[in-house]
């Protein structure tokens, strides 16, 4: 584990323009700096840093937090890689806590499969360049495959001994427990005696997104009729098959990059199109794709390409199984290969440019890929062509936005020879089923093509929820500050009548803010801004001169952006041309003080006028009984409100 300390200093050190300014060309904007989007293509700039604040904000894709949140989001680093990436920038020697034997064991479980996955991992590496068998038969496999050295390295390719415990002996003896060895799969665990499950293949070890070993893919080199080609890694704590893509640490980059990620069948394919040269490639190995994969991609990129062998019967059967890639919006295109050919042999056998003028030129977009095959198949028999028509609808219908499903229906109608009425009315009566059965099933679970149906009326604006946030952004620019604040207090006078006095009062802004809000018992109603109320409350309350922009270094990921939400309003005023288009930002109250005030103020004053209406209705309700207690109630009230009028009109 990485030091709090180390953590610290990166934190104190790193100046978040020159780590971005690394990928980013920035230009200086008032007291910011602003560029083009790192995460969408875009020809006028939406991306801010603040120097000051030491956040971003970007206000196309609305993602935003500090320097950490930036390399985590731009080269998909983890916590950890993403402070040592910084630590190295900038010098900083990183301090590891030590840990003893007991730490060691007391480390959690995950971690313990973590250690022995990757332990697996380069033993069989070391079995395959550093042993005779392992050159003889594994090393060699691989070269007559067409794999380079530099490739075998890449992706740590190895050897399991063709013996029955050569890895599971050699692991016990260097103090790893059979528990864990047992648990990841590596060894099969017989009780008497032990065995490993990948003795005599070659492997493929199977990484997470940064890199981590989850599991293992082994080939067999025998003609074994019997036994399985592949072998792979049962689930596991760490390994969880549905939700890892082959490849994936590899090609993230480029996957950015190009802004598309080809999916192959298996582990050959994805390294020999590596190593020629196509690295934004990834594979579900041998499962079908499933939604948290297709998750994993559409956080680097909207466009997949599937990549289909030249084998047409295994084509036609997976079709189906790309509608769940268009459920989750993304752009799904289509590419075969020649008959007997697969991504594999194809990559092998031809030069990068003649792939991606493959690529290039047969990538076709699904919806019409599919329609055209599947009008091959039945233009001659109208059943069957009614069967087809319902099939691809039900692959539109799966698509989100409603514009590319009207184009489809276009482009359908077109390739199938058939009127757009009738495909819209197809659609209709599809939607209309899967809204039934939605309901049966579960009343709440969002469809994605609720697009077309429940369309939000348009929003009001929710006063309560604007000034909850504009608390917070109160808290969490000024909250540490000692002002002076005017209460008007009810006083006698000298004719013995109450009148209202001013009186002025230091006070911190957070105390202020927290006992004015404890008085009327105001609870927040956005959950959100309720736990990073309390959270700034307790942090300040703690140590009332902490810098409340580091606030943003200690929590998480998902608050963080909302803390640079709030944060970074004002920047997002300087990004449009306010003064040409006579729209002015909301004038800057000179005074904290006095903005203080006037959001406690406005926020009660909203809250009383709610409370006022439930009377109201409640009344309305028991129209025949006169109910004096409520009538009392809203007298109280409407008092009150009188009173924090005449509070807040002095205020402005
Ligand atoms: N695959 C798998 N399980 C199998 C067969 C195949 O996971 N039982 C996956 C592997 O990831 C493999 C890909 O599908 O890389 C391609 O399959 P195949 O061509 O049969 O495997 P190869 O190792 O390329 O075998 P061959 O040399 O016979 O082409
Ligand atoms: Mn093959």
């Amino acid at each position: 584990m990485i030091s709090k300390s180390t953590i610290d200093q990166v934190y104190e050190t790193a100046r978040l323009e020159e780590v971005i300014g690394d990928f980013v060309q920035l230009k200086k904007s008032g007291s910011s700096f602003k560029g083009l989007s790192p995460f969408s293509d875009e020809r006028s700039p939406s991306f801010m840093v603040s120097p000051v604040k030491q956040i971003w904000k970007d206000f196309s894709s609305g993602k935003g937090g500090n320097v950490v949140a930036f390399l985590m989001e731009h080269e998909h680093f983890t916590y950890p890689e993403a402070i040592k990436y910084l630590a190295k920038k900038y010098n900083i020697e990183i301090e590891e806590t030590e840990q003893s034997n007991e730490q060691k064991e007391a480390q959690n479980k995950r971690e313990s499969l973590y250690l022995v996955s990757e332990f697996a991992n380069n033993y069989f590496q070391d079995i395959l360049h550093k042993t005779n068998q392992g050159k003889a038969i594994g090393l060699s496999y691989f070269k007559e495959r067409g794999f380079t050295e530099e490739t075998i390295k890449n992706f740590n390719l190895g050897y399991s001994p063709d013996e029955w415990s050569a890895f599971t002996d050699h692991a016990i003896k260097k103090g790893y427990k059979l528990e864990f060895l047992a648990e990841t799969g590596l060894t099969i665990d017989k009780g008497d005696k032990q065995f490993d499950r990948f003795k005599g293949r070659v492997m493929f070890p199977i990484q997470s997104m940064s890199g981590r070993v989850l599991g293992f893919g082994g080939r067999i080199l025998t003609s074994d009729k019997k036994a399985a080609k592949y072998l792979n890694s049962p689930e596991s704590d760490i390994y969880h098959k549905s939700k890892v893509l082959y490849g994936i640490y590899h090609a993230k980059q480029s996957i950015a990059k190009e802004d598309n990620c080809y999916l192959v069948e298996g582990y050959t394919d994805v390294i020999q199109l590596h190593q020629t040269g196509v690295t934004n490639v990834v594979s579900s190995s041998g499962t079908a794709l499933t939604s948290e994969q297709i998750r994993l991609i559409n956080r680097l990129t909207k466009n997949i390409t599937v990549l289909f062998d030249g084998d047409a019967a295994g084509m036609r059967a997976s079709l189906r199984g790309i509608d769940l890639i268009l459920e989750q919006g993304m752009n799904v295109r289509v590419c075969t290969f020649p008959e007997g050919e697969d991504p594999d042999s194809f990559a092998k056998t031809n030069t990068l440019d003649e792939l991606k003028h493959y690529l290039n030129e047969n990538a076709k977009d699904f919806i019409q890929f599919k329609a055209s095959v599947l009008y091959e198949d039945s233009k001659n028999d109208p059943i069957k062509k009614a069967d087809t028509i319902r099939d691809i609808m039900n692959s539109i219908a799966k698509i989100p936005d409603r514009i590319k499903k009207e184009v489809y229906i276009q482009e359908c109608a077109r390739i199938m020879d058939i009127s757009e009425e009738v495909l819209f009315s197809t659609l209709a009566q599809i939607d209309k089923k899967d809204n039934q059965n939605a309901t049966k099933q579960a009343p709440s679970a969002p469809k994605a093509f609720d697009v077309i149906k429940h369309q939000q009326p348009v929003k009001k604006v929710d006063v309560q929820y604007v000034l909850e946030r504009k608390i917070i952004e109160v808290l969490l620019l000024y909250g540490n500050r000692t002002e002076d604040f005017e209460d008007l207090v009810l006083k006698e006078n000298e004719e013995g009548e109450l009148v209202l006095e001013p009186v002025v009062q230091q006070s911190k802004v957070f105390e202020k803010v927290f006992l004015d809000l404890q008085e009327d018992e105001m609870e927040f109603s956005n959950p959100q801004f309720k736990d990073l109320y309390y959270r700034i409350i307790e942090t300040l309350n703690q140590n009332p001169d902490v810098a409340t922009e580091h606030m943003i270094n200690t929590v998480d990921a998902e608050i963080g952006n909302q803390i640079t939400t709030i944060l970074m309003e004002d920047e997002r005023y300087e990004l449009s041309d306010w003064e040409r288009n006579n729209i002015f930002p909301k004038h800057k109250t000179d005074s904290v003080s006095q903005l203080v005030s006037e959001t406690i103020l406005s926020l009660r004053c909203h809250l009383i006028d709610q409370k006022v209406i439930g009377f109201q209705q409640q009344t309305m309700a028991n129209i025949n009984e006169v109910n004096i207690s409520v009538l009392e109630e809203v007298k109280d009230y409407s008092g009150l409100k009188m009173l924090l009028s005449r509070k807040l009109n002095r205020v402005l």
